[in-house]
């Protein structure tokens, strides 16, 4: 039966670029809370989406020379292929150009308006491009742009005001009087900053005239909706809030909590409460402003290209660690640094080794010693007593934290409990018992307990690492409806008789010297081939290269005759090219792109000189060559009637 029902909510992400590991970060604390609530027997609404429309976008698609329409759909193409990678279990993804949002947002402006919450009038102020914000002065930070730190420039426009000053005093009182903001130490540099400073709260400007690329205010044309009035309606019109696209909104609404990252707290803690105010609709329960993670102490940004590649550290370690180790290791409130080193620290310490180990070493002393199947007979020791008083303490200690989204401190909980089972081990040395035969139905006992243990514990990392726990239950034999909540809180659940098997290691050791040069190698290539097209020639002679030069690259015409994807890459194709007589094998990074099947028959321009080289260990002899539209490499295709072997000059 359902407990009732439970909504939560990620930021819509920007599809400017490809999301990192700060976007994955919040998007795997959202579903770890969804998967705990539906474990508790909630009816969950999990909503992530996109925020797809702003002067950023409408300057990336002009940069690659498409639409803001084909920019946006293949990089939320890309995020959904992400959030497929990392098992996000959402509900439901919305995006902000989807018609129903965008007649939503008219009406929902329009209402505004006709209430007298939106007025016209004009903009004169300090405006910062990236952030599509206007400033006062008082509000700069060393004269830049609070937000992100970059130079603000003065501006003038007609625009549309939401009279936010109107519910300053409202807002200051819910953030005051009640738990809707958290942390609570988020609260007071809110108050602080942003409704007690200089002026007061001021009105917003909700309307731009200087791009195209919005929702167009209907009934002024030459106005799109501001962004952020855009986006922040995004949490009830996908619930169906002003259209018929859904009908949740009786159900779900008010959100129970939204998770943000802390630098768009000032939104949803602010003008999100006071739009809400204005329509007199009910606010959600909690917003959740959650720390970055930092890169050698600076925050990352898809604007300042110093990210952290989500897919690349899944693809090496496994989706499970980079979840288990992105919860386990900051506090979800306070920002965190990341590393390579503590990545691979956290995933040899905990997983390989407390819990992956621990694991199997029981279920191999259980083939030992009882061909696997747990016996009847049992005998209880003086030991067992502090191992099964933790375990049954465990799921009090962990729901505790996670209701108050302490993922760190739950994981941690678990883990106490994990290490004390080894040490149980180490107490019981059943390798000692398994030697006297009088003492089989003891030896019988500590692994039972130790199963017992393993089995709570891995059903609350059920919500963490849900692929590996499933991997887990089937080693320890748990019946897959037993496998929950309600079990977890019972002692003795596995019947005699259970088949344990020790099953495939789950969690590898990692060579940490290995992979820490190899990351850093795959980065610095990243890096240097990021950077070339951006360096600009010194002067135009430097930037000029001779027809010398030119004839050293050796293009040729060549026909692919078959093609069929890299063993263990998301991304390679091997091509098998006729090259004019000739047949050459080349690995192409252009699976994300093309179907082995669309490429056969085609011809194509190789470069057929090149050194040879191994990718993903399989030989490249020469590149296929693509131009770059976008986020995307798209190949160029040769008139059928050149031979393939021709030579170009
Ligand atoms: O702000 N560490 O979108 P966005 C932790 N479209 N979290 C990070 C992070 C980092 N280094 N970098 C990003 C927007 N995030 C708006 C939101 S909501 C109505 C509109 C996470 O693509 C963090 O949760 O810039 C942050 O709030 C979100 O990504 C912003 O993503």
């Amino acid at each position: 039966m359902s407990k009732g029902t439970f909504y939560i909510t990620t930021p819509i992400y920007y599809p400017s670029a490809n999301l990192h590991i700060g976007h994955t970060y919040c998007t795997v604390a959202t579903d770890v809370m969804a998967r705990y609530k539906r474990m508790r027997g909630f009816d969950v609404m999990f909503l992530t989406g996109t925020d797809e429309h702003g002067l950023k976008i409408e300057e990336k698609a002009r940069d690659a020379g498409i639409t803001p329409q084909q920019f946006v759909d293949h990089v939320v193409a890309g995020i959904k292929d992400l959030w497929k990678l990392m098992n996000i279990s959402y509900d439901r993804f919305i995006r902000t150009t989807d018609d129903y949002h965008v007649s939503s947002i008219q009406r929902i402006f329009k209402m505004m308006y006709d209430k007298g919450d939106i007025y016209k009038g004009s903009y004169r102020g300090l405006y910062c491009t990236p952030c599509e914000s206007f400033w006062t002065e008082s509000q700069l930070v060393d004269g830049k742009c609070p937000d992100c730190g970059r130079e603000v420039k003065y501006a003038e426009e007609e625009a549309y005001f939401f009279r936010a000053s109107k519910y300053a005093d409202r807002v200051r009182e819910l953030l005051k009087t009640t738990d809707f903001l958290q942390p609570a130490s988020r609260v007071n540099e809110m108050i602080n900053n942003f409704l007690d400073c200089e002026g007061g709260l001021q009105d917003l400007c909700v309307s731009r005239t200087t791009f195209k690329w919005g929702i167009p205010v209907d009934f002024d044309p030459g106005h799109v909706v501001y962004v952020w009035l855009d986006a922040l309606f995004n949490y009830m019109t996908a619930l169906g809030y002003c259209n018929d696209a859904h009908h949740d909104l009786e159900k779900f609404w008010p959100a129970d909590v939204h998770f943000v990252g802390k630098e768009i707290v000032r939104f949803h803690s602010i003008y999100w409460p006071a739009f809400l105010m204005s329509l007199d609709l009910p606010l959600p329960k909690k917003v959740y402003g959650h720390g970055w993670l930092l890169l050698d102490g600076g925050k990352m940004s898809k604007s300042f290209g110093n990210v952290v590649d989500p897919v690349l550290l899944a693809q090496r370690y496994g989706v499970d660690a980079l979840r288990y180790f992105l919860l386990r290791e900051f506090p979800f409130g306070s920002d965190g640094n990341f590393s390579n080193e503590a990545l691979i620290a956290r995933i040899n310490a905990d997983l390989a080794n407390d819990l992956g180990n621990l694991i199997s070493r029981s279920a191999a002393m259980m083939e030992k010693y009882f061909d696997g199947v747990i016996p009847e007979a049992r005998e209880a020791g003086p030991e067992d007593e502090a191992l099964l008083a933790m375990a049954k303490a465990l799921p009090g200690l962990y729901e505790e934290q996670m209701e108050k989204y302490a993922f760190q401190q739950a994981l941690q909980e678990v883990f106490k409990v994990l290490s004390r089972a080894n040490k149980y081990i180490d107490e019981t040395a059943p390798w000692v018992l398994a030697k006297d035969p009088e003492k089989k139905a003891r030896l019988a006992s500590v692994l039972y307990n130790l199963l017992e243990t393993e089995r709570i514990c891995v059903t609350l990392l059920k919500p963490f690492i849900p692929d590996s726990a499933e991997k887990f239950r089937v080693m320890l034999g748990v019946a897959e409806d037993r496998f929950c909540w309600d079990d977890a809180l019972r002692w003795g659940v596995l019947p005699a008789g259970t088949k344990v098997s020790k099953g495939e290691n789950v969690f590898p050791r990692i060579d940490m010297q290995k992979e820490l040069a190899l990351l850093e190698s795959i980065h610095e290539t990243k890096q240097a081939k990021e950077a070339a097209p951006e360096k600009k020639p010194e002067s135009p002679a430097e930037g000029l290269i001779s027809i010398g030069d030119f004839q050293k690259v050796e293009l040729r015409v060549a026909k692919v005759l078959a093609c069929e994807p890299v063993k263990k890459s998301d991304k390679l194709l091997c091509l098998q090219l006729d090259a004019g007589g000739e047949q050459r094998q080349v690995v192409s990074g252009i699976h994300s792109w093309y179907q082995p099947e669309n490429l056969i028959g085609k011809k194509v321009l190789l470069v057929s000189n090149l050194t040879p080289a191994k990718l993903r260990g399989v030989e490249s002899r020469g590149m296929i060559l693509a131009a770059t539209v976008g986020d995307r490499a798209q190949v160029v295709f040769v008139d059928d009637a050149i031979p393939e072997g021709s030579k170009l000059s």
